[in-house]
């Protein structure tokens, strides 16, 4: 089975910009991240706030413009300054807050049909007829699309962003953090709708989130990142019920008590590292238990262990 995206060491710096008196500063939001997914796969991603799951998202889309490194699109080696419209037809992305992510003074027909308009084969026709399929496939009456979005609940305006990024066939859709603003009843049903969706289609989903049970529930390989780097990746009931790196360890051990808001590492031990300043060596090198002194010096490459990669020196 062939990838439908890689990544070979992508980089995203954003720059901030200084005063009079202050410079200007880099965060270093992606160091280097390779990853992949495979046809039909659910990849999840896990690790605290700010550690770079959005980031990457938007890079892999071409939202953001990478600042190194290279992107894949089956196979091909994507040219970054036509990448948004490389990915547009093969990716798509559902954000997390369903109540900013849809324009209120649209009616939803407008909104499913925008992206069809980009689209020659589509007839104005071919357009509703397509709009009906997706309310469908979403589980909502075709009367919705005559509302707009400030009439729907969280969880319809939820599937109303699934059947957005649902209506051109994408092959691979990004969830950030998709249902994290739902009540939890809303979430079980969102979820199961994902699950059906993908057994019907094929669909890859990349599943950017803070909540671990949930990514190893709908994922089959899983992603820990830190600092903007990958620390652990294999398959996700693996490292969630053995996990190795001893950050997954720590983010495994503190299961619902990470705060969807807190600072980076902030309920481990120590202070978090700032991705203006990371590490030199080990990016969780200054709150590892296990950490000496080749840890300070050297950053550990990503290297295959059993059916992992792992970034560590211990392992
Ligand atoms: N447009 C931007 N300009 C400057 N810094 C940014 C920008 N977007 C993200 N960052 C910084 O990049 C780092 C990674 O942010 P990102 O939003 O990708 O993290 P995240 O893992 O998605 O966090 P969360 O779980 O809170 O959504 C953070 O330090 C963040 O402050
Ligand atoms: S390389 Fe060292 S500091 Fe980094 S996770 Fe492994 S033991 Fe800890
Ligand atoms: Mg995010």
């Amino acid at each position: 089975m062939g990838y439908i995206w890689e990544t070979d060491n992508l980089v995203k710096n954003f720059t901030l910009s200084g005063g009079l008196f202050r410079p200007k500063q880099t965060v270093h939001a992606l160091q280097g991240v390779s990853l992949y997914q495979a046809e039909g796969e659910t990849l999840g991603i896990v690790g605290e706030s700010g550690c770079g799951k959005s980031t990457f998202g938007y890079t892999l889309m071409g939202i953001h413009q990478a600042t190194s490194g290279s992107i894949y699109m089956n196979g091909r080696q994507v040219d970054p300054y036509v990448q948004r419209d490389t990915t547009r037809d093969m990716m798509q992305m559902v954000f997390q807050n369903p109540y900013a992510s849809l324009n209120p003074r649209l009616k939803i027909n407008t909104i499913l049909e925008e992206p069809l308009e980009l689209n020659p084969n589509y007839t104005p026709r071919d357009r509703v007829i397509r709009v009906k399929e997706v309310l469908e496939q979403v589980g909502l009456d075709m009367a919705f699309g005559e509302r707009y979005a400030h009439e729907l609940s969280g969880g319809q305006r939820q599937r109303i962003g699934i059947a957005r990024a649902l209506i051109m066939q994408p092959k691979c859709i990004i969830l950030d953090e998709p249902i994290s603003a739902l009540d939890v009843s809303i979430q079980v049903q969102i979820m199961t709708l994902l699950e059906r969706l993908q057994a019907l289609y094929g669909i890859s989903y990349l599943f950017i989130s803070h909540d671990l049970p949930m990514v190893r529930y709908i994922s089959h390989r899983m992603v820990v990142m830190y600092l903007g780097a990958v620390m652990e990746e294999g398959p996700a009931l693996d490292i969630y019920e053995f996990p190795q790196h001893p950050y997954s360890k720590a983010l495994t051990t503190m299961v619902g008590q990470v705060v969807p808001r807190a600072p980076i590492g902030a309920p481990l031990r120590g202070e978090p590292a700032s991705p203006l300043h990371p590490p030199k060596g080990c990016l969780f090198s200054d709150r590892c238990p296990e950490v000496d002194r080749r840890c300070l010096e050297e950053r550990p490459p990503l290297r295959e262990w059993a059916d992992r990669r792992i970034a560590c020196w211990h392992i």
